[in-house]
């Protein structure tokens, strides 16, 4: 196996090791969880002798202000130039975009805003917007993302968010009503860069909203697999309210959804509009809650792995078991996630088969580390596997739907997190 492991590729560094807290500068960090050097979970082969990079994932604390996030920060070109992830193959995630859109859109007495998308992917959140009378634009960094968007009618800048984004976002279209980021934000480095750059292209009665996983829920349902080398950070509401304080900018409203395991959508308005109202009340409900769970202290963290060891022990015995028994067992969904599932549980084919993608550019591809094929969801009718390992768990219902006829036909479904469960 051609693995690598090292801080050079080429003579150019592939991560680095950031010290200091991302949200308010302090040194005081302290580690939580260690998975040791982790393949990227999103870099997919293309065959056995592809070369594979890994980096240490280790997650850090911040003994100052409750926010966690990674010990070291991958060079971003080796983990989003060309990524897989399609956001519009998730049902779900289509519903949850429009409830966004209508949601943003309610905020203001009237219609025809400009949208800007930062991570815009292929055009998914913008599409809900354009069917609802507003310009839209989006920006991503991966190139066969962008073509895919600015096919498909929704104008696309390829690039990464920063100042230059920004200046090319206002050149092509104006400053933005609604500029939304959903599950981007928790995946960059310069945090305050960001939402410098946000404060550039927002017009003044504009709203930010922005979408992060919800480091509460990733511990209340023990969620390590959502820890990967794109998410940086972890974010609790009481370092994002810190974090946007320090730029002028208030909290109007916080809202949860289960999406991506538990989900914060924050809406962020300039210090001086007065326009959209300030929702204090759950402001304070979310910062006094996570005050008052511990979340504030490192207990629950180091908790949490402690409970991680052992699921993966026990989930590791029952393999055990099915496999003694002469059962076959397949995955479903190429998430990320599972693939740091499966890394921290040190399996391979032998152990799960192959894993099912609707994700056209997955398939024919090898999961990172692992080396699992990825295949054709018609791969579970024609193989016939004893077990569904669901791997993408925030999908379960979606994914169970789809597969009717396997669990007609006696086929049963593993789930792991939080507990295991035999379905
Ligand atoms: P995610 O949890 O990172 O969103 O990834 C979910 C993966 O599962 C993604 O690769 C798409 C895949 N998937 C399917 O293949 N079929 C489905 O029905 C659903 C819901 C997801
Ligand atoms: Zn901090």
């Amino acid at each position: 196996m051609a693995t690598k492991t090292g801080a050079t590729k080429k003579n150019e560094r592939v991560f680095y090791r950031r010290n200091g807290c991302r949200v308010c500068g302090s040194k005081d960090l302290a580690k939580y969880f260690d998975f040791g050097d982790m393949p990227f979970a999103n870099s997919f082969l293309k065959s056995e002798h592809d070369e594979e990079i890994r980096a240490p994932l280790q997650v850090m604390y911040c003994n100052n202000c409750s926010n966690s996030q990674l010990s070291v920060v991958v060079n971003p070109k080796y983990l989003f130039s060309s990524y897989l992830y399609h956001s519009s193959v998730s049902e779900t995630f289509n519903v949850h975009c429009s409830g966004l859109a209508e949601y943003a859109i309610s905020l203001f007495g009237r219609r025809n805003l400009k949208c800007l998308d930062i991570g815009s992917n292929d055009g998914t959140l913008l599409k809900q917007f354009k069917r609802r009378d507003c310009e839209v634009i989006g920006l991503d960094p991966a190139a066969n993302i962008c073509e895919q968007a600015n096919r498909d009618g929704i104008r696309t800048v390829c690039a990464f968010w920063g100042k230059d984004g920004a200046s090319q976002i206002v050149e092509k279209s104006g400053k933005q009503d609604i500029v939304t980021a959903t599950n981007v934000f928790a995946h960059v480095d310069d945090a305050h860069g960001f939402v410098s750059s946000v404060l550039d292209v927002l017009s003044d009665e504009g709203v930010f909203i922005v979408e992060v996983p919800y480091a509460r829920e990733m511990v209340r349902k023990k969620e390590f697999d959502t820890i990967y080398h794109e998410h940086l950070s972890y974010f609790l509401v009481n370092p994002l309210d810190r974090l946007f304080s320090m730029h002028g900018m208030r909290i109007c409203n916080i809202s949860e959804f289960d999406i991506h395991g538990g989900s914060l959508r924050i809406s962020v308005i300039k210090g001086s509009n007065s326009s959209i109202k300030i929702n204090k009340e759950i402001v304070d409900h979310y910062t006094s809650l996570e005050r008052k769970e511990g979340l504030n202290t490192i207990k629950p963290y180091m908790k949490m792995a402690v409970e991680v060891e052992q699921l993966k022990k026990k989930f590791l015995a029952k393999l055990k078991e099915l496999k003694s028994k002469g059962m076959r067992i397949a995955g479903y969904g190429a998430s990320a996630k599972g693939n740091v599932f499966l890394n921290y549980c040190g399996l391979d084919r032998d152990d799960i088969e192959f894993i099912v993608d609707d994700t056209k550019q997955k398939q024919g591809l090898l999961y990172p580390g692992t080396r699992i094929p990825v295949v054709l969801s018609s791969w579970i009718m024609e193989k016939k596997p004893d077990y569904i390992l669901i791997l993408a768990w925030n999908f379960t219902q979606e994914i169970m739907k789809k597969t009717e006829d396997f669990s007609k036909r006696g086929g049963k479904y593993i789930i792991a997190i939080p507990e295991l469960k035999i379905i």
